[in-house]
């Protein structure tokens, strides 16, 4: 680095560090587009493909190498390589399946004949990682086998394929395009704007000094891109050489004082997959910035850098930002009206996503739609398989649920996991935490969970406790079983590099850590000092990992312990950009590179795996919260946003992420209930809460320096509005219940924006401050900013719109904005005509202690025809019996027109009808105790009893009707009501 240039960043940091806030300069400990060699290199390829008007792809599928056979295309790709003509041969698969996704994976032949060489006399694998699958993929593969040519000749192949051949996919042979099309139009089209890079291995000619040292690194000096071609004299020697391309990043690469050695030299796989006539892109979690992803490519409002996905503890992360953060899930939805589509890329290696947007397709001779915006995306991996699933919908819901089905859908969680967690880094000794408990008691505020930090460890041993302030586990752990709590542990995958540690030990002599370049035990920093880190890619490192959980080995768990995976991406606090280094190995001595994002996903099934089996014929739901995540990850948990900040944009942030996370299939998520990072006032912390009852995971944390905040501290008039929320938020456990059964049965969102669930109204598409609870309709929008005393909510349709507390009517504003009252006391909250819900109205100190609880049916009353409708599913909500059909699920409808509720049982395909157990015994006989009609007919007034009738049986209920009155709607109240919640009844208000 020139010595100027190194006193003027020294320069920079230093003013930056003076003026800018704190948390700007940590962008720098990340990598930008510029510093990662491979995006560079795909930036500047696309810069060169897209400035150039004869610009041709060169990928070409060779001659008569293609075959179409049951639900499958497979041809060979040539990629041509130089001027000479060489080329290179890329096995091309395209795979029609059944559900009516289509699949499309590239591979590189040497690569899979093992015919390269590795530098630096690596041992790690040759080809490029295909177990991605393995990990994320559960279903959804089986080909379809009426999938049909359509057309063929000498440049291109048509199939048909998807639910009545809707689908088409133009696979154009020269250049190498596909154009997927839904009834007869274009929707998704790849390497249209002729993107398409795999760069293939080549061996390394060295040069002669000085023209290119080995290990020199790209970090420093931000390169302009190259525009054009570089102005370089060309080489003599005669191998491939793509102008654009620039050599200096293709082998070793260093960063931040880290150099990766790259023994496969450069392989990076980019496309460019654009979006026809669809103006709104989501999806890619995990980022700050609004749900609507913005454009990558500078201009006004828009990013400069593309997304990232390269899971990493981001320190004080920064807000709208397209920065990587924990978690990656590359599943990318684009939606205009009426029409969803979308793509799952799916590579754990780096990822950068660019995104622009423009009126046209660049290719002069595609039938895009022109007079509309269309989406342009270029994603690009730093190693592994091209390969892409292309989902045409046409609903949000087709996308969640076809996408559910390839990487599975949200597990059902134990139903605790669903009230109120309260953590702190941390709880100081086991008499803090049983104080913790009886506070919350005696303040009246229900939770279900409290959370131990790192601390309660011996010197950050895992699986051990500090001595000296958690002497009795057991006794703590008791004592939260006594009203039916909960505790959850920290468990983290760096293991305490230090003697007399049987688990370190242990994981030394059976080899199962992960390892260096050199194939030796890999050694970094974490909490604890010095640590080695779990392969939880290896299945005797799993076996293993169980071992640990067991009861006897983890002393002082018991059947209310469950557990928290944290710094899993993994965080190596003295590693590149705190995390592995790239070329780090792991089992079947794969390169950390190809499976980096897929890393916390591994250590999360590992402690979900360990915890069915901690006892024999003990097998429940496992509870494990993880940091970092990828595809897949809902199988096995819950997910946070890691460590946000005690301010107001950081509550703001947190919906768009929360929703973000939905619509990614892994809805199981919620931020850092307060900000996890300094001291919220109390108009925050109330604020967060009231918001937090919103999350699907809903949790208090807090930093080790920040104050204590547990809810009871907040003082009058603070804590009785944080109590309210909470009730709120165990009332309405039922419906939360039930919206989880629905994203486990079919990847629904639990909360859903408004596109998702409006996806004909333009004006919401970019609304992401705003959500639906399940099925409810339930409509939310959360206080985020200080001193409002008011919001404004878009209404997204013409149905009626209640006032939750106060059954106030909304005036009808399809497609407007309206203002509600929101004084600290209250959250914005409406419920939508047409649904019925299910609550618990009853006060308690946590879920287990509502169990046996009554019912209470909100109807609230639609416009036209006067109908609502909805369901509540109930189970154990602690076992796998729901699996083999011990659940209740009921369909309430609600008949204007007859003047008759009804419930039903809601049809799931449960299978045989099964021996009753215990549970559902006891559950069947739950009764409904009272039923809430908002917006009643007038016609009530003066009733005073209505008929319920249960299995020939009839009855009368007492109801009172209040009236309408000054802007509230009429609403009757049916008590005691008698009915049972497995039963089908029916009340007649008639
Ligand atoms: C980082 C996590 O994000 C945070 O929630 C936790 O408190 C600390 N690690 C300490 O374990």
């Amino acid at each position: 680095m020139p010595a100027a240039w190194t006193a003027y960043l020294g320069l920079l940091s230093a003013l930056s560090a003076a003026f800018a806030p704190a948390v700007a300069v940590k962008e720098h400990d990340f990598k930008k587009c510029h510093q990662s060699g491979f995006c560079q290199r795909n930036r500047a390829f696309a810069d060169h493909a897209l400035g150039t008007s004869s610009w041709e792809s060169p990928y070409n599928i060779a001659p008569g190498s293609g075959s179409f056979k049951d639900g499958q295309y497979q041809a060979v790709i040539l990629k041509t390589i130089n001027e000479s003509g060489e080329t290179v041969r890329l096995p091309l698969t395209v795979s029609f399946l059944e559900s009516g996704t289509a699949r499309v994976t590239v591979d590189e032949e040497k690569r899979q004949k093992g015919e390269i060489e590795l530098r630096h006399n690596s041992t790690a694998r040759k080809e490029r990682y295909n177990e991605a699958e393995q990990w994320v993929i559960v279903g959804g593969l089986t080909l379809d086998t009426s999938a049909k040519v359509d057309y063929e000749d000498k440049t291109q192949l048509n199939v048909k394929y998807g639910p009545s051949s809707k689908f088409e996919a133009a696979i154009k042979f020269s250049p190498f395009t596909i154009d997927f099309k839904r009834d007869g139009s274009s929707q998704i089209k790849f390497n249209d704007q002729g993107l398409l890079n795999m760069e293939h291995w080549r061996p390394k000619i060295e040069l002669p000094e000085p023209e290119k040292k080995e290990g020199e690194s790209n970090e420093e000096e931000p390169k302009e891109e190259p525009k054009e071609e570089p102005k370089e004299e060309p080489k003599e020697e005669p191998r491939e050489k793509p102008k654009v391309e620039d050599e200096s990043t293709w082998w070793d690469e260093t960063f931040g004082g880290n150099t990766d050695s790259k023994p496969r030299g450069p392989e990076s796989v980019g496309l460019d997959i654009s979006f026809v006539g669809y103006e709104h892109v989501y999806g890619i979690p995990s980022h700050t910035g609004p749900l609507s992803l913005k454009q990558t490519r500078g201009g006004d409002g828009n990013y400069q850098e593309p997304y990232r996905l390269y899971n990493a503890d981001v320190f004080e992360y920064i807000l709208d930002s397209p920065m990587t953060l924990y978690g990656a899930i590359p599943f990318m939805q684009a939606h205009r009206k009426d029409s969803s589509v979308g793509v799952f890329w799916l590579n754990a290696a780096e990822t950068w996503i660019d995104i622009t947007k423009g009126k046209e397709s660049r290719n002069p001779l595609s039938l895009g739609v022109k007079s509309k915006t269309s989406t342009h995306t270029h994603w690009i991996s730093e190693s592994g398989l091209l390969d892409v699933f292309v989902l045409l919908g046409p609903t949000p819901k087709d996308l969640t649920a076809k996408y559910g089905e390839l990487t599975g859908t949200t597990a059902m969680p134990q139903e605790f996991s669903l009230g109120y967690h309260q953590c702190r880094w941390n709880y100081v000794s086991d008499e803090d935490v049983k104080d913790v408990d009886r506070k919350m008691d005696k303040f009246k505020m229900p939770y279900d969970v409290i959370w131990l930090d790192i601390e309660y460890t011996d010197e950050k041993q895992y699986f051990t406790w500090d001595k000296h302030s958690f002497p009795d586990p057991i006794g703590m752990g008791k004592q939260l079983d006594s009203h039916g709590r909960k505790l959850v542990t920290i468990i983290d995958p760096h293991i305490k590099n230090v003697d007399n540690y049987p688990v370190v030990a242990e994981l030394k002599s059976k080899d199962l850590a992960v390892h260096n370049k050199e194939g030796s035990i890999f050694e970094g920093w974490c909490w604890p000092g010095s640590s080695y880190w779990i392969d939880a890619f290896g299945p005797a490192a799993r076996e293993w990992w169980s071992t640990l959980f067991k009861y006897d080995a983890f002393k002082g768990s018991m059947e209310n312990t469950w557990i928290w995976n944290d710094m899993n991406e993994p965080s190596v606090f003295n590693g590149p950009e705190t995390t592995m280094p790239k070329d780090n190995l792991h089992y079947g001595n794969w390169e950390h590179r190809d499976l980096h994002n897929l890393n916390g996903m591994t250590f999360q099934n590992a402690t979900f795996h360990a915890l069915t089996s901690r006892k024999p014929g003990e097998l429940r739901r496992p509870f494990v919260l993880t940091r970092s995540f990828f595809a897949g990850s809902q199988r096995v948990g819950a997910m946070w946003t890691g460590d946000n900040q005690a301010a107001w944009d950081h509550l703001q942030a947190s919906i768009p992420m929360v929703l973000s996370q939905g619509i990614s299939g892994f809805p199981f998520s919620g931020a850092d209930v307060g900000g996890f990072f300094g001291n919220p006032e109390k108009e925050l912390l109330t604020r967060w809460y009231q918001a937090g009852a919103f999350y699907p995971f809903f949790r208090g944390h807090a930093h080790i320096d920040s104050r204590r905040r547990e809810p009871y501290l907040a003082g009058e008039p603070y804590s009785t509005v944080i109590a309210a929320a909470l009730r709120l938020r165990y009332s309405l456990l039922p419906a939360w219940y039930t919206a989880f059964r629905h994203a486990h049965l079919d990847g629904t969102p639990i909360i859903k924006p408004m596109f998702y669930t409006h996806p004909s109204e333009d004006a919401g598409f970019a609304l992401d401050d705003q959500f639906f609870v399940g099925t409810t309709g339930l409509l939310a929008k959360p206080v985020t900013e200080k001193d409002k005393a008011t919001v404004d909510i878009w209404i997204p349709d013409a149905e009626t719109y209640y006032d939750y507390f106060t059954y106030d009517v909304l005036p009808t504003a399809k497609g407007k904005t309206v203002a509600l009252a929101a004084p600290l006391s209250k959250i914005p909250l409406l419920m939508r005509g047409g649904h019925v819900f299910a609550r618990r109205d009853r006060p308690r100190r946590s879920s287990a202690l509502m169990r046996w609880d009554d019912y209470t049916l909100v109807v609230a009353v639609g416009k036209e025809a006067k109908v609502a409708q909805g369901d509540l599913y109930v189970d154990d909500g602690d076992s796998f019996d729901f699996e083999t059909g011990q659940y209740i699920h009921r369909r309430f409808v609600f008949d204007g027109a007859a003047q008759r509720l009804v419930s039903v049982d809601a049809v799931e395909g449960r299978g045989e009808v099964v021996a009753e157990g215990e549970w559902m015994k006891k559950m069947r006989e739950v009764g409904v105790d009272r039923i809430v009609v908002v917006g009643a007919p007038a016609s009530w007034a003066g009733k005073t009893t209505v008929a319920v009738e249960q299995a020939g049986r009839t009855w009368e209920a007492r109801v009172e009707f209040t009236p309408a009155g000054k802007g509230r709607a009429a609403f009757a109240v049916v008590k005691k009501v008698g009915a049972r919640i497995g039963a089908d009844w029916t009340v007649d208000f008639a």
